[in-house]
């Protein structure tokens, strides 16, 4: 299989929170994927920044480990693990004191037309330092680039203000807002999907789709992470940014070009036009929960709050809701959505629910006939099942029965699905944004999302519990089942 990958021009990456745990387990072991890919060249260099001090050899051995673990290719980690860590370099700084940013001013400085990336892999807390201090330092001007991770705000209010500060420094075409789920391999699959075939545009609307459902289902708990996902909860860390932007995915109208603004304007047209949810009907759409002790992962797992060493906590760990885009194109066509902490299986799916037939000419001994499903698999597993209803082979009658036709992405192209960081922090360097997040789709999904939070926080109840390994609370099913339909469970 030959490569098609095309190198980037050499750039400068400074990643913030350089020893931290997205650039050691995601970022780095990215780069090393593509430099080993041949896109990135030897001149390019990748600066870890953070508080402690440290020299750049205990840094090279920190990615080093980190590559160890990331990396199952070991021939090819130790034929190429030293020339990438010779891109390498450390810097220890602390964003909000004066020492070592003319350090670095010094190492990047003087070639503006150099691609220089700022990565703020920390805390939201400290964007507004890092930003005014790159620009105290003239870091921010010419082919410089920052790149900013979620969560972007707590809330609406929140979102701005880190918009504002961002926005200060460097120009909305500078800014890259990251959500790696739009750079699975999947979601852009989806677009090509849509746009690439003549097949499914003309059914993509009301007329010819019931319903969609959207999961992300996660085994884990909330790991190390007890602290920031305590303070968030499912609907701010999973539905205001991934699940919604799934949903303007395969919501929006075809934009005339892959441009990003062409993109980004149709998938904000589909964000504005999603029907409130508030204190009116927040208990009909939403439904929230929290895991209790189970048995999961084939061994038992604790409770959300003994993850938390014995806090007290009413912060959702699960969401199902039931959004509406009130549009010509989906008016009447529900979009289910739901994810969780500790379910029973890791799995991201998109199921496209067709309309049943409108009249059938087979016989009651026949079968029941099940609506085709359209189900593009995020992970694990990338591909995409066509589920049809054809004849059960043989004599016995005409008996009918739902299968899939069947891509596996790997089988079919025989080669293994790139992290999405692999292809987001490419898009940075060729200056790409259409798969970033711009100011107003952010924040746009805030205003949705904020009366739905107030809802919750002004009403009387608390998360309904769950057992870990399961499905969420019996009410999500409630959710949907009201509706005569049914989530969708992965064999049919
Ligand atoms: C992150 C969330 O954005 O996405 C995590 O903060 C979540 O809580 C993760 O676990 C899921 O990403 P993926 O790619 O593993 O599905």
């Amino acid at each position: 299989m030959t490569t098609h990958a095309k190198p980037v021009e050499a750039f400068d990456l400074v990643i913030f929170g350089g020893t931290g745990d997205l650039a050691m387990r995601k970022l780095l072991p990215a780069l090393f994927r593509r430099f080993v890919d041949g896109q990135i060249t030897d001149d390019s260099r990748i600066i870890g920044v953070a508080r402690e001090d440290q020299t750049y050899a205990n840094y090279r051995e920190r990615v080093a480990e980190a590559l160890d673990k990331a990396i199952h290719d070991k021939e090819c980690l130790d034929k190429s693990r030293d020339a990438f860590l010779a891109l390498v370099g450390y810097r220890p700084l602390d964003a909000t004191k004066d020492d070592g940013w003319n350090d670095l001013e010094t190492l990047l400085g003087g070639n503006d037309e150099r691609v220089r990336m700022f990565y703020l892999s920390t805390s939201p807390k400290i964007f507004v330092d890092i930003c005014q201090r790159l620009r105290q330092h003239n870091l921010n001007g010419g082919n410089s680039r920052v790149v900013i991770e979620k969560p972007i705000g707590h809330d609406l209010a929140s979102a701005k203000s880190i918009n504002d500060a961002v926005g200060d420094v460097f120009d909305e075409s500078q800014i890259f807002r990251i959500d790696h789920y739009l750079g699975k391999e999947t979601v852009q699959n989806l677009l090509a999907l849509r746009f690439a075939n003549a097949l499914f545009e003309p059914l993509w609307n009301a007329a010819h789709i019931d319903h969609v459902q959207i999961t992300v289902g996660e085994t884990v708990g909330v790991e190390q992470r007890g602290p920031y996902y305590d303070n968030a909860g499912a609907l701010r860390d999973m539905v205001q940014n991934h699940l919604l932007q799934l949903l303007c995915m395969v919501a929006m109208e075809p934009p005339a070009s892959l441009e990003s603004d062409a993109v980004r304007d149709e998938k904000l047209k589909v964000l504005h036009t999603l029907k409130p949810i508030n204190a009116d009907n927040a208990s009909q759409m939403t439904v929230r929960g929290q895991y209790r002790a189970g048995a999961a992962n084939g061994g038992s797992a604790p409770s959300y709050q003994e993850d938390l060493g014995g806090k007290e906590s009413t912060t959702e760990t699960f969401v199902a809701l039931k959004a509406e885009v009130c549009n010509w194109r989906w008016a009447g066509v529900p979009f289910y959505l739901r994810t969780g902490k500790r379910l029973p299986q890791r799995v991201s799916e998109i199921i496209i629910h067709f309309r049943d037939i409108p009249y059938s000419i087979f016989s009651a001994g026949s079968g029941t006939i099940n609506a085709n499903k359209l189900v593009l698999r995020l992970q694990p597993d990338e591909g995409v099942k066509l589920w049809l209803m054809a004849k059960y082979p043989g004599p016995g009658g005409l008996r009918l029965q739902s299968v899939p036709l069947d891509m596996s992405f790997a089988e079919a192209f025989g080669v293994q699905q790139p992290d999405a960081y692999e292809r987001l922090l490419l898009d940075v360097v060729r200056g790409n944004l259409t798969l970033f997040m711009r100011r107003d789709e952010v924040e746009a999904a805030w205003r949705w999302i904020d009366p739905i939070l107030a809802a919750w926080e002004s009403g009387n109840d608390t998360p309904k519990s769950y057992s870990a390994g399961t499905w969420g609370p019996s009410a999500s099913v409630a959710l949907i089942e009201r509706d005569g339909r049914t989530w969708h469970d992965g064999d049919e």
